[in-house]
Formats: C-alpha cells, structure tokens, sequence
C-alpha cells in the first residue's frame, strides 16, 4: 500500500514543505530566506520565525497542490522537531500538530539530521534519480557537512545511528562562510567561493589540512580559519586582492575538502561501509564531489550524493525519515505534547 506523507521542516532559516508516496517525492516547496538574512550576514532568530510564520501555511498549500492531493490523501504528517533554532522549529511543529490533530493523522516528529543523512535515497515522482540506483546494503557511512554541521555517522542499520566522528569547533560549511566574509564576498559563502575557485590554482597557495594526523575521525576547521587569516594579510602587502583571489579561493576549498575526505577514507578502510552516502549544503560542491567520487573508486565503494536540491535544508528528507518511521509505526502518541528540542543529537 503507498503512504502518503506532507513533511515540514522550520529548523532554520527556510520554510520548507514537501510530499511524499513512500520515497518518492511528489513535490517539495522551499521559501527560502536567504534574502531576509543576508545583509545580517547570518540567520537572525527572531527574523526567521516571522517569515516562517508568514510562510507556511501558503507553502502547506502549495505542495499539495503542486501534488495533485488534499488533505485526506495523506496517511501522516511529519514535521522536524529538532535540532535547530527554537523559534524557527516552533513554527513547524505547532502546524504540523494543528494539521495532525484537525484532519485526525498520525503525527510524526523527525530529527532534521536524519533527514539529511538519508537525503541521498530520495526519488523523484517516477522512482529514481539515479541512471543506476545504488544497492541498498548495510552497515553503511553517511557523511553530514553543512554550515552547523560536519558528522561521519555509522548507519548500522535502518535507523540505527551512531556518530564516529565530528568537528571540535566550526563545521565545515561555516568554515566557507567565514572565509567568504573575510574576502568581502557575501553570504553564504560555499557556492561563491565555489565559483570563483573554478578558475584560480587550489596548489598555489600552502594551507593546513587540520588534523589530518590525529587519531580517530574528528574534525576541526578554525585552525584553516586562522591560517587564512594570517595568509591573506600576508598576500595584501605583497599584491592587491584582485590578483589572488580565485587562486585564494581554490586552495582554501582544496584545503578544506582534503580535510573531509582524509577522515572519510580512514573511516571506510576501518568500517568497509556497503555504501558511502555524503549529504548537507556543502555536498553540493562539484569538486568536493569529483574528489570522493575519485577517492571510493580507489576504495571499490559506492558513494552517492543528494540530487542538488536535497542539498540545502528540505522538507522531502524529513518525509523520507518519516515514512521509515511510518513503516515501524513510530508516532507521537499525544500530539499536543510534541515539542521542539533544538539540541537534538542523531
Ligand atoms: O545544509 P545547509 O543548507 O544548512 C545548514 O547549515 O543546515 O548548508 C548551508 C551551508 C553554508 O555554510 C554554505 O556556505 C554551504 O552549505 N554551501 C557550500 C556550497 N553550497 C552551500 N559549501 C561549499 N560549496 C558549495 N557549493
Ligand atoms: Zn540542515
């Protein structure tokens, strides 16, 4: 029987809706706010959740519509209760259980990191996104990296998580946006940086690989922070800014991808994962993707990416966790009480 689902995600600064038949997406709407933000050069809380609020009843709207159903075509609704900015995700989770408790469907609270771990298995409306859809076999290593994130997580199996490794201080897509800031180039940062590194030399420029030789599989990006600091005021005496830029560009990225991707090789030739799954905004990078491809072929390990849309925070990878979740009929048993928990761990 197909299960249909509406999933909403508030955690942060994007209202974002989407429906689900099983894995497969039916349509997906995120009103994003990175307009709103920008000048801030960062989420303002209080910002986020007025627009949410204005937001997400038009977007609820929406993906219904866009999938052709109302509200008696779903089976549950599904909303991220956590981790992120509490007033943001107080948004969400008070419509969600609006919904829920007015049309009389099963409520299902989903942890927004999940959402991104799995995001790589989604489908579209005809069942794939992939020319050869990957074989679904466990144990598997999912590797989280966004602007508040950067996780190695063991997936044991279907829904068993457990964290190997993670950053002692920025995560890496913060690392981007603040690099991007001290170049005066703009929020956020990764996908300018990312194209402006497309045409200068990633060797050119000596930078850190931050604890490429410590044990274990944690990461830490302020020591790059730091180095990029002390290098560009160093290259400002020496020529203007205009000169060095892309080349800036491309060996900080190099520098932070070859960070990742030394933890990730290690953690695949401890753990021989089935399947590597790399999700999260910073996985929408082209040359980080390149690079991992190249480096699990050495391997002989599978490595997908979300389809680019599934990078950035979604509501369909929140649907995706819910209808595992469906399948093991976890719901929350009274709605009412469902709350947001903004530290939420995997
Ligand atoms: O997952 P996401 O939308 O939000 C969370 O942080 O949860 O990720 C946003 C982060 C930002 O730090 C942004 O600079 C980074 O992902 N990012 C990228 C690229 N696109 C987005 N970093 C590197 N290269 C990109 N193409
Ligand atoms: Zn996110």
């Amino acid at each position: 029987m197909d299960i249909a689902i509406l999933a909403i995600d508030t955690s942060c600064d994007d209202t974002a809706v989407a429906i689900l038949k099983n894995d497969m997406v039916q349509s997906n709407i995120v009103s994003s706010q990175t307009d709103i933000h920008k000048n801030w050069g960062g989420v303002v809380p209080n910002l986020a959740k007025r627009a949410h609020q204005e937001n997400i009843n038009p977007c609820i709207e929406l993906a219904l519509k866009r999938a052709k159903m109302n509200m008696d075509d779903l089976d549950a609704i599904a909303v991220t209760y956590g981790p992120g900015l509490a007033p943001s995700l107080e948004v969400g989770v008070d419509a969600a259980k609006n919904l829920a408790i007015e049309h009389d469907k099963p409520l299902i609270g989903v942890n927004h990191m999940e959402g991104h771990v799995l995001s790589p298995l989604l489908k579209n409306s005809k069942g794939n996104f992939y020319a050869q859809p990957p074989e679904i076999k466990y144990p598997m290593i999912a590797m989280s990296i966004s602007g508040g994130h950067t996780e190695i997580v063991l997936i044991k199996e279907k829904g068993q998580y457990e964290i190997v490794g993670q950053t002692l201080d920025d995560a890496v897509g913060e690392a981007f946006d603040k690099v991007a800031r001290m170049l005066e180039l703009g929020y956020p940062g990764g996908p300018i940086i990312e194209e402006i590194a497309s045409s200068g030399d990633g060797t050119s420029i000596p930078l850190p690989r931050p604890m490429s030789q410590n044990k274990g599989f944690d990461f830490s990006y302020s020591g790059l922070k730091t180095a990029c600091l002390y290098k560009l005021r160093d290259l400002k005496k020496e020529k203007p800014l205009a000169e060095f830029l892309p080349d800036f560009c491309a060996s900080f990225q190099e520098a932070a991808i070859d960070a990742l991707l030394i933890k990730l090789k290690k953690a695949c030739k401890k753990i021989r994962p089935k399947l590597v799954l790399i999700a999260g905004g910073v996985s929408a990078n082209n040359r980080l993707r390149y690079k991992f491809r190249q480096a699990m072929t050495k391997l002989h390990i599978p490595i997908i990416f979300p389809h680019k849309k599934f990078c950035m925070d979604n509501a369909a990878m929140i649907g995706l966790v819910a209808y595992q979740k469906y399948q093991r009929k976890e719901f929350i048993q009274d709605k009412q009480k469902l709350d947001r928990d903004p530290s939420l761990v995997i």
